[in-house]
């Protein structure tokens, strides 16, 4: 058994937009103790300390702040080395930059050499889950899984299905693509804190045959999950019209294939209306708010409220390398900024919420990780005010918790990550 003394702070249900303080728990001096890699439990160090069993060791972090490691909902590993490139949409994007970075991954060792820079990034970042694209190549979804094992870390991977519309090189085809996923799922899927997500990169890029190979993998292991990119482009949004005329809409394409489920996440969701929020609430699939990518990419707003208030779980995702940052600090930042273009508040807990438990609630995870309740994993991120000179003082000159971490999110960054843990341990 192990104490840590620090600040503490973690989200209970959603604050939504008026932050209500019920949703979360904060403890000036806490204590969050932790046993063999779980949440024994948190509170006020004062009543804590005095129950602690003689001789536990006790962490001292007294002027930091803990709360649980953050869930980053949606990101590209292969996509890395090409955060911040110049002047395209998505599709030009796609074709200029990304394919181009994903087709070095036929190569296994610059895999695995990306792979471990990506995840000690992750680490650094105080993000200790996260659902995570590969590229078409299999072995791209062993180098991310072994890199994750290594140091202990919940994630959830796919390679990705694409066999169309896309460079020759990038291309798998419908049997391929199911028999590599089917493997990767038997060698992966529930492996100590590892998941396989079925992971078509859109609708743009595979076939109909592809997407029902998907589909028919989604009903065989109902347990995996799956990942893909939803409606992000106007162009794109127009295209996947043009060619699915018999669909209502983009999300309905997915729906026929038997590809929106529990356990399924989709990326950006910016242009639904109100029928498309419904079906995917009802049918338990999930957003993941990608602000970063959206403002870089130029692709839109994402509508939190609405979706919110369609019951859509919903959680934040980098979605590097078209997103700008893998810190989900700064991603709460512009998420921030997203809500306020759309005359809606973004309050510090919400967006607590969205980077921990709303994330888990995304992925299906909020019994394993997301808070601090007892018997939860123990992964949590040790932040510090005095990581900049900027923060340090901006947060001194906050009031409240809720001023202290708003001020991080807004000025933030990894700098801002004292130390990051992983079911109890230092990483
Ligand atoms: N849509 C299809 N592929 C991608 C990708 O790699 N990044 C983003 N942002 N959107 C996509
Ligand atoms: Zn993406």
């Amino acid at each position: 058994m192990e104490a840590l003394r620090a600040s503490i702070l973690h989200c209970l249900s959603d604050p939504g937009e008026d932050s209500d303080p019920s949703a979360r728990e904060y403890f000036d001096d806490g204590l969050l103790i932790v046993d063999r890699g779980l949440v024994v439990d948190v509170g006020d160090a004062g009543t804590l300390l005095a129950k602690l069993p003689a001789g536990t060791s006790v962490t001292d972090y007294s002027g930091k702040l803990i709360v649980p490691g953050m869930i980053d909902c949606h990101v590209h590993y292969p996509q890395l080395d090409i955060i911040g490139s110049f002047g395209a949409q998505l599709l030009d994007w796609l074709n200029r930059y990304a394919y181009p970075a994903e087709a070095q991954f036929a190569d296994p060792g610059h895999a695995r050499e990306v792979a471990g820079e990506f995840v000690d990034q992750l680490l650094q970042n105080g993000t200790t889950t996260a659902l995570v694209f590969g590229t078409v190549h299999a072995h791209s979804a062993d180098a991310i899984f072994e890199a994750a094992e290594a140091r202990g870390m919940r994630l959830i991977a796919g390679k990705v299905l694409m066999d169309g519309n896309c460079p020759e090189e990038l291309r798998d085809d419908p049997e391929t693509g199911y028999a590599e996923s089917r493997a990767l799922i038997e060698k992966w899927h529930g492996k100590g804190r590892l998941g396989y997500a079925i992971t078509p990169r859109f609708a743009l890029t595979s076939s109909e045959e592809q997407l029902a190979a998907a589909g028919r993998l989604a009903a065989e292991f109902p347990e995996v999950w799956i990942h893909t990119h939803l409606a992000e482009n106007a162009e794109e949004v127009e295209r996947i019209a043009q060619r699915f005329p018999e669909s209502r809409s983009y999300l309905d394409v997915y729906d026929r294939f038997g590809l929106l489920r529990e356990r399924s996440v989709f990326a950006h969701c910016l242009h639904m209306d109100e029928t498309d929020r419904a079906t995917m609430s009802e049918k338990g699939g999930a957003a993941a708010f990608c602000p970063t990518s959206n403002l870089f990419l130029g692709s839109g707003l994402f509508r939190l409220p609405a979706m919110r208030a369609a019951g859509v779980r919903c959680g934040l995702g980098t979605d590097v390398g078209g997103g700008t940052s893998l810190s989900l600090l700064r991603t709460a930042s512009a998420a921030y900024e997203v809500l306020h273009l759309q005359e809606h508040a973004l309050p510090a807990m919400r967006a607590l919420f969205l980077a921990t438990l709303g994330a888990a609630e995304a992925l299906y995870l909020e019994d394993r990780v997301g808070n601090f309740t007892k018997g939860r994993e123990a992964d949590f991120a040790v932040l510090d005010f005095d990581g900049s000179r900027t923060t340090a003082r901006r947060t001194a000159a906050a009031g409240t918790i809720e001023e202290k971490l708003f001020a991080l999110m807004t000025l933030g960054d990894d700098r801002n990550v004292a130390a990051t843990y992983v079911a109890g341990r230092l990483v």
